[in-house]
């Protein structure tokens, strides 16, 4: 079997052409969507990808504003500066830029984010709240795959998902998302013994683990879907996923490619959520 690639630009695309009717809709009642984005220190690849969000809100006709600390900032500020945001009524959205310098306490930042607009769905109640299957900002990365799957008109229910990565950003809560659609959930990762015996029972097999290779067609089961979450570079400086391309194609029904697969879907989804929370501000 030869897969069907699952185009990530694509789908992306009709989204992003959907929220742009929604922004315009919503200007028209008064309301621009906003995003604020806080970037500390000099992270090339950090600053990158907040060029990227904020390129994606302007496209969009979204209002977008970047937040930029030197490496030194302290705690304090930045808190006190997510209060700020917290109250500002232009801002749906606000979005710390992950990771942080390591004086600074990850979680105790991500708790000073309003849950209302907590747009990376990184906030304990937001978790929570996906968790008990009520309305929640959904993390972007998870979210767009499960977008990915509805535009190729996937089933879920009753299928065994099988999730290789247990991050707090994509494999814990992907795994979730997918048990809540009733499929059966299978989490593997470093520890996981015979890695291969409970990929092969995949017939929708997720992998983020940032690994190159990780995922080759000894792992996967005939006319399984491959969903590939890994941004990894080849020795040619190449972007690549966790999945041995060419190899499992031949094997899945559908496959994500990297570039164009799962990584355009997440700046989308974070649009979606901050126009889902300008929405819930105008009501
Ligand atoms: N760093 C890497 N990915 C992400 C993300 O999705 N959101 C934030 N805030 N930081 C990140």
């Amino acid at each position: 079997m030869t897969a069907k690639i699952i185009d990530g630009k694509e789908i992306a695309q009709s989204v992003r052409n959907e929220l742009r009717l929604e922004v315009d809709q919503l200007k028209q009642d008064g309301i621009t969507p906003g995003l604020a984005v806080i970037l500390v220190g000099d992270n090339q690849a950090s600053k990158t990808y907040v060029a990227n969000k904020q390129k994606a809100c302007e496209e969009i006709g979204m209002y977008s504003v970047l937040i930029d600390y030197p490496e030194t900032l302290s705690q304090e500020v930045l808190v006190a500066k997510i209060k700020e945001l917290n109250e500002d009524e232009a801002i749906h959205g606000i979005l710390v830029q992950l990771p942080l310098p390591a004086h600074i306490d990850e979680t105790a930042i991500i708790e000073a984010i309003s849950p209302e607009k907590d747009v990376d769905g990184f906030h304990p109640i937001n978790i929570g709240r996906m968790m008990t299957g009520q309305d929640a900002f959904l993390p972007c990365t998870p979210y767009g795959v499960m977008v990915m799957l509805e535009h190729i008109n996937c089933e879920i229910e009753g299928k065994h998902v099988v999730v290789v990565g247990r991050s707090n950003i994509v494999g814990k809560p992907a795994g979730q998302l997918f048990l809540n659609k009733n499929a059966t959930v299978t989490y593997c990762h470093s520890r996981t013994k015979d890695l291969k015996a409970i990929t092969n029972q995949a017939d929708i097999l997720v992998v983020a683990v940032g690994k190159r290779d990780m995922i080759t067609s000894s792992h996967v089961k005939e006319g399984a879907i491959v969903i590939d979450v890994g941004m990894n570079r080849n020795e040619q400086g190449k972007l690549c996923g966790d999945v041995s391309f060419d190899e499992v194609k031949e094997k899945a029904s559908y496959i994500t490619p990297v570039p164009k697969g799962v990584g355009p879907m997440t700046i989308t989804m974070l649009l979606k959520n901050t126009v889902k929370s300008a929405k819930k501000a105008a009501l």
